[in-house]
């Protein structure tokens, strides 16, 4: 199956390189051209986003919502009749991406975690999708992590859940850790180190013994002890943070779904 990539930032690079890398055909473009100059050699490097479209069987458009309308409308006469677009922006809505092309679409959004092949991929489809064209992109993605299809509806905040979380775990833990630091003389690196192993040891805790946050919580915290001191301090302040937090991210993105030229 030949692959198409537009846009290679953030995503787009890494989706590239991962399916070069399990041996499927990769056909890139991107709008600053220098960006390919380093790129791995199994990649078909091409001149414009319609030589890319135009090769591939499934196109993965990986530009910012600001610049999918553009990328879309120009590639929409040129792609093989049967192929599938895939939008790697939640926020944009399939009745949107309808305006500017009929193909049959998908939305899948990766998280960064897709590095290390522990993404959490969500997937939408629109109606034209076929179930064989389900089970490729799946067959696809399954080797960046795990697959979860959501309604289209659920792909926001499922969006904040998976794709964002990384993004909200290293600020969470920055602080703790800035916090840590007025506190003790441990260098900042060993603070850092001491923390994320901890931290990636927990979640990986919680899924091998099917462990809820209230298990570990009450494991730990023992009553009267020194962590259920800081664990009450969180239990107090911290639900508006995260309250905040998702009113905020939320809001944000109906914004980006409304955004027009
Ligand atoms: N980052 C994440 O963790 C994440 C996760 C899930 C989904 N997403 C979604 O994935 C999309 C890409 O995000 P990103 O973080 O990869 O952004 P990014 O790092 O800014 O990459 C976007 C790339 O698209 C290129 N581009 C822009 N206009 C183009 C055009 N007309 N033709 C070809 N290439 C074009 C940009 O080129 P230049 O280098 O010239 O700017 C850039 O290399 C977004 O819609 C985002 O919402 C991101």
């Amino acid at each position: 199956m030949n692959v198409g990539i537009i846009g290679y930032g953030s995503m787009g690079k890494m989706l590239a390189d991962k399916f070069a890398l399990i041996g499927e055909s990769v056909y890139v473009s991107t709008r600053s051209e220098e960006k390919l100059k380093t790129a791995p050699a199994a990649l078909h490097v091409c001149s414009s986003n319609k030589e890319a479209a135009q090769a591939s069987d499934i196109v993965f458009v990986c530009v910012r919502p600001v610049d999918m309308e553009d990328v879309i409308r120009d590639i929409d006469g040129v792609m093989k009749e049967d192929s599938l677009l895939v939008s790697l922006n939640g926020s944009i809505s399939f009745e949107r991406i309808g305006e500017w092309t009929h193909r049959k679409a998908s939305k899948v959004i990766p998280s960064v975690t897709a590095e290390i092949d522990r993404s959490q991929t969500l997937v939408t489809h629109n109606k034209s999708v076929t179930d064989e064209d389900k089970e490729s992109l799946k067959k696809l993605l399954t080797h960046i992590g795990n697959v979860i299809e959501l309604p289209e509806n659920e792909m926001g905040m499922g969006s904040e859940l998976v794709s964002c979380m990384p993004g909200f775990i290293a600020s969470m833990f920055d602080v703790v850790c800035e916090s840590a630091k007025k506190h003790t003389s441990i260098p900042d690196e060993q603070i850092v180190k001491m923390v994320l192993n901890t931290m990636s040891a927990t979640g990986d805790l919680m899924l091998r013994n099917d462990l809820s946050f209230e298990d570990v919580v009450t494991r730990v915290a023992t009553k009267g002890g020194i962590t259920e001191e800081g664990t009450k301090v969180i239990y107090e302040h911290f639900p508006s943070t995260a309250d905040e937090l998702f009113e905020k991210t939320l809001e944000k993105r109906r914004k980006t779904a409304q955004w027009k030229k």
